[in-house]
């Protein structure tokens, strides 16, 4: 049995909602994100300095942005493109005078109307035919951008203005349309991208490494005992918005390619029993933490419990179990929220701990 011990007062800090203030991190929302205090209290908790700090699951990277701010090399692995790409644009080291010359040229763009038949009704819905068409002409602007670097940076926020005037609307693990007044693109578009090249401007990074890359957690590729640190928060069990509610930008930015992706998404096999592959792919994932990670490394794991129709699975402590099984010491458990799984959200079924998992690999 493990002793459970409350830190509800960091449990803003495993949302997303602190970042929506902090320039860079916010470049992109990232509903699953976890918060850059919680990455700098659990740097300081942990004394981290030097060494890699890895996340196998780094989202948008805030894990990796975090430690860029303090000097800290770090690794980042992830398997979603659209994620992958802001942890990437997020954590790039830029040449700011350059950006503002291509903010000037972009400025001065005259409208042109682009062909958009190839744009199926059902991404047309969430956007008023203005807005569509202007995204279309500035997407076509962007991809001409010579210098790679630069191209992202303007990418990445012309996908989070394109989102914000569009009527999508993220509820929970579905996507919806409200019809609601949107901004005008454009200027907006255009306000982003000069909020983005100042934001750089205020971002302090140290001297450090930060690599981020497409890869699978359950097979990180990195050498054995290579890591000092790990900072990281898996997909919840039963919790898979990630796969749906950001096609549209995957569509209009990304088309990716649909084989590739969801199955090897932590817990996603059709026909199987979720919670069964859910563990087992995370057993895999911890076996290779414990492979990866340094004599005397020390881990933090966010995690969420499943809510299901019938019942609670407790992610928290199994994941312990199946950790101290693979050799790790459990230190800690932290519940940082509490909040009740509903059925048809208007029954509870239980209570769900949303908790922070610290492991240590004996030195
Ligand atoms: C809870 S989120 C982590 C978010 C991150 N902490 C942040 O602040 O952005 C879990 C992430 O794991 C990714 N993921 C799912 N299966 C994966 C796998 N097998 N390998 C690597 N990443 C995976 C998802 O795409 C998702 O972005």
């Amino acid at each position: 049995m493990y002793e459970l011990t409350n830190k509800l007062e960091w449990g803003e800090l495993a949302t997303f909602v602190p970042n929506k203030i902090l320039p860079v991190y916010n470049w992109f929302y990232y509903k699953e994100g976890f918060s850059r205090d919680l990455v700098l209290n659990l740097i300081r908790m942990f004394k981290i300095s030097k060494g890699t700090t890895l996340d196998p699951f780094c989202g948008v990277g805030t894990t990796n942005l975090a430690c860029k701010e303090k000097g800290i090399d770090s690794i980042g692995f992830e398997l979603s493109p659209l994620a992958l790409f802001a942890a990437r644009v997020k954590t790039s080291d830029y040449d700011v005078s350059d950006l503002r010359e291509t903010l000037k040229g972009i400025r001065r763009i005259k409208f042109r109307k682009l062909d958009r038949s190839w744009i199926p009704p059902n991404v047309r819905r969430y956007f008023n035919t203005h807005t569509l068409d202007d995204i279309l002409l500035f997407r076509n602007v962007v991809e001409g951008i010579e210098d790679n670097l630069t191209k992202d940076f303007f990418r990445l926020g012309l996908i989070s203005s394109a989102t914000r005037c569009s009527y999508m609307y993220k509820d929970g693990s579905v996507l919806k349309r409200k019809k609601h007044p949107v901004p005008p693109f454009r200027k907006f578009y255009h306000h982003r991208m000069k909020r983005m090249v100042r934001d750089l401007e205020k971002l302090k990074v140290g001297k450090c490494e930060t690599l981020v890359g497409r890869r699978d957690a359950r097979k990180l590729k990195l050498p054995k005992e290579s890591i000092d640190f790990v900072i990281t928060s898996p997909p919840y069990l039963n919790k898979i918005e990630y796969t749906k509610i950001y096609n549209i930008e995957e569509f209009l930015f990304f088309r990716p390619d649909k084989k590739r992706g969801v199955r090897s998404y932590i817990g996603i096999r059709e026909g199987n029993d979720i919670v069964k592959s859910y563990f087992s792919d995370m057993e895999n994932v911890l076996k290779e933490l414990y492979r990866v990670c340094k004599p005397g490394a020390k881990l933090a794991i966010v995690v969420g419990n499943g809510c299901f129709p019938t019942k609670v699975v407790e992610s928290d402590i199994l994941l312990s179990e199946i950790a101290e099984k693979i050799g790790f010491s459990v230190r800690k458990i932290y519940v940082m929220n509490r909040r009740w799984c509903m059925r048809n959200r208007t029954e509870k079924v239980g209570r769900l701990r949303e908790s922070l998992l610290i492991f240590e690999k004996a030195g």
